[in-house]
């Protein structure tokens, strides 16, 4: 496994790998960019295929949370953890407690918070170690309430710029993945009247969605094919595919999950299909956009003046609807130009 040769790389600061053998902790600590400022992202733990999938995550995921922090205005720059293993076998207190040590002996570069497989329980416990966390139960609390939040403003984006209205009464959505996030956001959108299609890997979840929103099940595998309006992934990353491109129905991709295109030329290939694709790293900015009050009172940091969260959350609809015109005009797909937009802004 080779850091520089990864086609992940684009020349990341800092790449930090720790491991005790006590706990069976491995993780990794991919610090995109400081550019605007002490990385901030959450911390990932899954089981990975093979090391050198772990690390292309990390790395993927932390240069995602430059662009992030970057349009989003915030003078904070990206990073991001994987913890390699199965979380519901290997996860423990002193694992954490281990993993928390080791974020603090980074210092002041980088600070983390929740992600897949990371709870806020999980961040409470690594506080204790370290003061390099966000999102715990006694600051910001659960980031996933802000990003449903922030992604509902940008939905409404969407909504303008695609299907012309900027109501979700009768808008068809296909939710694929009811999580912390995937949950929040079918919750708003039943509340703002659209009609949802639901798919999760968890039965009960999709049960409660059925009784509490009147929505409509598929499975995991066609959720992407759902006779809907707008799709949006809100599980895990990489579900467009170059194949699956074609048999998408919906006329905008708007989802939570981080990195949804498994390459750029998906990407391209939704333009050229005139679906309109809300860049995620544009759209879930919420979580971090939370998280900006704790990480300035974090060792070594300026206090900042900040308007209030809710201006600051509602702010992602107007960043996309100037990205989606950006693009129009350009001819690019909205991530092309999102992506130059956040490279020019960190100096890259
Ligand atoms: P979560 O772990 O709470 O939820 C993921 C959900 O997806 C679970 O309900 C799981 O059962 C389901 N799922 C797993 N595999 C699936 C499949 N093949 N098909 C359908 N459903 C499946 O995670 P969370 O926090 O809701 O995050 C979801 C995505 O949003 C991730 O990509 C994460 O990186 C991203 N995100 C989360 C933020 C947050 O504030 N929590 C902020 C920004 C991005």
């Amino acid at each position: 496994m080779s850091v520089w040769t990864s086609r992940e790389f684009d020349n990341h600061e800092q790449v930090c790998f720790f491991s005790d053998a006590e706990t069976g902790l491995r993780a990794i600590v991919a610090i995109h960019s400081t550019f605007l400022g002490p990385a901030a992202g959450g911390t990932r733990f899954k089981s990975y295929d093979t090391e050198d999938a772990a690390l292309d995550d990390a790395l993927r995921l932390s240069r995602a949370m430059s662009y992030k922090s970057a349009l989003a205005g915030m003078p904070v720059g990206g990073g991001k953890s994987v913890i390699i293993g199965d979380p519901g076998s290997i996860k423990t207190r002193a694992l954490l407690h281990a993993y928390g040590r080791f974020i603090d002996r980074i210092g002041n570069t980088y600070a983390t918070g929740e992600d897949v497989g990371i709870t806020v329980a999980d961040i409470d416990t690594v506080a204790e170690v370290t003061r390099f966390v966000g999102g715990t139960s006694g600051g910001a609390g659960d980031p996933s309430v802000h990003t449903a939040d922030g992604f509902v403003h940008g939905l409404r984006a969407v909504l303008e710029s695609r299907f012309h209205t900027g109501s979700f009464e009768g808008v068809r959505v296909g939710v694929q993945g009811l999580g912390a996030v995937g949950w929040r956001i079918a919750e708003r959108l039943h509340a703002g009247g659209a009609k949802l299609v639901v798919a999760d890997v968890r039965p009960e979840i999709v049960d409660r969605a059925i009784r509490d929103f009147g929505a409509t099940s598929v499975s995991t595998e066609l959720i992407h094919q759902a006779d809907v309006d707008i799709y949006a992934p809100c599980a895990l990353g990489g579900v467009i595919t170059e194949s699956s491109v074609g048999e998408i129905r919906a006329k905008a991709v708007a989802g939570a999950a981080n990195n949804q295109l498994a390459a750029a030329r998906a990407g391209a290939l939704l333009s050229e299909r005139n679906i309109l694709f809300a860049p995620d790293f544009v759209i879930n900015a919420g979580g971090i956009i939370s998280g900006l009050e704790a990480a300035s009172r974090m060792p070594g940091r300026k206090p900042i003046e900040l308007p209030p969260l809710a201006e600051r959350l509602a702010a992602i609809h107007d960043r996309l609807a100037e990205i989606f015109r950006r693009s129009r005009a350009d001819r690019r797909p909205p991530e092309v130009t999102a992506e130059q937009m956040a490279r020019e802004i960190i100096g890259r």
